[in-house]
Formats: structure tokens, sequence, C-alpha cells
């Protein structure tokens, strides 16, 4: 799939005001930092498609753009932030679930994990829970271009390993750096199968 228009079509600060649930939807998310906004504008072809939403006071907010009039892309706000207090965690928390569980037209949500750190208990804490829900995920390993080939494997094979411990089958997951632009092709192959079973 050619991505020819990508279109940032509004901020939502709960589930019950996202827009109607007529087309297929896939939500990415991950921990600050873990490069989201680059993977997203690498994905649609757009430097500064994603910084739209990154101006303060809205990365706390559902963000949807519309691709190729057809589907739309929802950065969703990171998890587990360490700099806001308890209550206000526990409240991204239940706008975050409430999001994924209340979604008929989700497809899949990418959880993005950062492969040059060995597994964080936070990330598999999320993975565990998302598919416990039975929310279909798929992971996406960011950040590879600094890693060689051996390094990606034991990175992603440590935390497939974690994810072993409870999961009968093993998610699907993405090779990606948004410097050598690796991943881009398969993730957009992945939602435009996907998109034809909407
Ligand atoms: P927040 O919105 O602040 O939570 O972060 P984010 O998850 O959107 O991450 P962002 O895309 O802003 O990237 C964070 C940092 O990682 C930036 O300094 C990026 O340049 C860097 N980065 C992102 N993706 C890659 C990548 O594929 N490779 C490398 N080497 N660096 C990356
Ligand atoms: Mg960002």
């Amino acid at each position: 799939m050619k991505i020819t228009e990508a279109e940032f079509t509004g901020s939502f600060p709960k589930v019950d005001l996202c827009p109607k649930p007529v087309m297929p939807e896939y939500a990415f998310i991950g921990r600050s930092n873990v490069g989201k906004s680059s993977l997203i504008n690498m994905l649609t072809n757009r430097k500064g498609l994603a910084k739209i939403s990154s101006t303060p006071g809205k990365t706390q907010l559902i963000n949807y753009f519309l691709i190729n009039k057809k589907w739309n892309l929802v950065d969703l706000p990171g998890y587990g932030f360490a700099k806001v207090s308890k209550d206000k965690r526990q409240e991204f928390e239940k706008m975050i679930r409430g999001f994924l569980t209340g979604r008929p037209c989700l497809m899949t949500v990418f959880i993005l994990v950062d492969a040059r750190i060995p597994p964080q208990k936070l990330d598999i804490d999320f993975i565990n829970k998302t598919g416990a829900s039975n929310i279909p995920l798929v992971l996406v390993f960011t950040k590879t271009d600094k890693l060689s080939a051996r390094q990606i494997s034991k990175s992603t094979q440590a935390v497939l390993d974690e994810l072993a411990k409870t999961w009968e089958e093993m998610p699907r997951h993405f090779i990606t750096s948004s410097v050598t632009r690796t991943g881009k092709d398969d993730i957009l192959k992945y939602i435009e199968e996907s998109n034809k079973v909407f």
C-alpha cells in the first residue's frame, strides 16, 4: 500500500468522543520516547505529521489521522509516565483501556518496544494486560538501526521469552527503524491485508 494522503483529523479526550467507528483503525502506543512519532511519520512519509499531536497539552489525547480517506491511524498517549501524579496516571490508563476495549473498528494495536534495552516490566505488563483483554495486538521493535542482526534477535527473543511465560501463541512482531525505514513495507502490507477483512 502506498500512503498518498495523511491528514490530522482531531484530538479527543475520551473514547466516547472519538469519530464514528465506520472505518478500520490502527492504534499505536508505547512508552514515552520509544519512537512513536518517528514511526508514524516514517510510515506516512510525512515529516511533521505526528508533531501536530505533540504540542504541549495534546500529548494526553487520542489523536486521529485519516489515511488515504480509507482508514484511521490513532496515536495514543504513552503509558507509564514517571513524571505525573498517581491519580493522573490512573486517569490516563483508564482512558487508554477505555479506548482499547471500546472501539469495534480497532483492527490492531501496535505496541512499540525499544529494541535497544532489555525487556521492561512496564512493557511486558502492558502487553499482557492488552492480550488478556483479547485486543488484537502486534509488537513493533523500534530503533534497530544501531544494532547488529544478532543483537536484534537477542533483544526481540528476550521480550518473546517473557511473554511465553503466559502466552500460548506469540503475537506477530515487526523489526523497525525510522532512520533506515526498516519495517515500513511490512507494516503497511499488514494494514492493507487487515483492511480487506474490515
Ligand atoms: P514522546 O512523544 O515524547 O513520548 O516520544 P515518541 O515515542 O514519540 O518518540 P520520538 O519519535 O519523538 O523519538 C524519541 C527519540 O528517539 C528522538 O530523539 C528520535 O530521534 C529517536 N528515535 C526515534 N526513532 C528512532 C530510530 O528508529 N532510530 C534511532 N536511532 N533513533 C530514533
Ligand atoms: Mg511522540
